[in-house]
């Protein structure tokens, strides 16, 4: 699986102790490249669960649709 995101950015964002989770003590950093709250994880990797081996995604505006299926 994999999936197809944009991003906007053009450096690199610096990351100090003010953005480290009160209660876990830790930060988590999106991966997935769904968060609304770029750069940081919102859960929003769930959606992705169910995504198949050989299927590339895009998600826009809440929907998920296939960009390409390996044949
Ligand atoms: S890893 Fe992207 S929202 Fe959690």
């Amino acid at each position: 699986m994999a999936r197809e995101v944009t991003h906007t950015a053009t450096g690199p964002l610096k990351l100090d102790e003010d953005d480290l989770d009160p209660e876990k003590g830790d930060v988590a950093v999106c991966l997935c490249g769904l968060s609304d709250d770029y750069p940081f994880c919102d859960g929003s990797h769930r959606v992705t669960e169910d995504e198949e081996e050989g299927v590339v995604y895009r998600y826009e505006d809440g929907e998920r649709r296939v960009v390409s299926e390996d044949e």
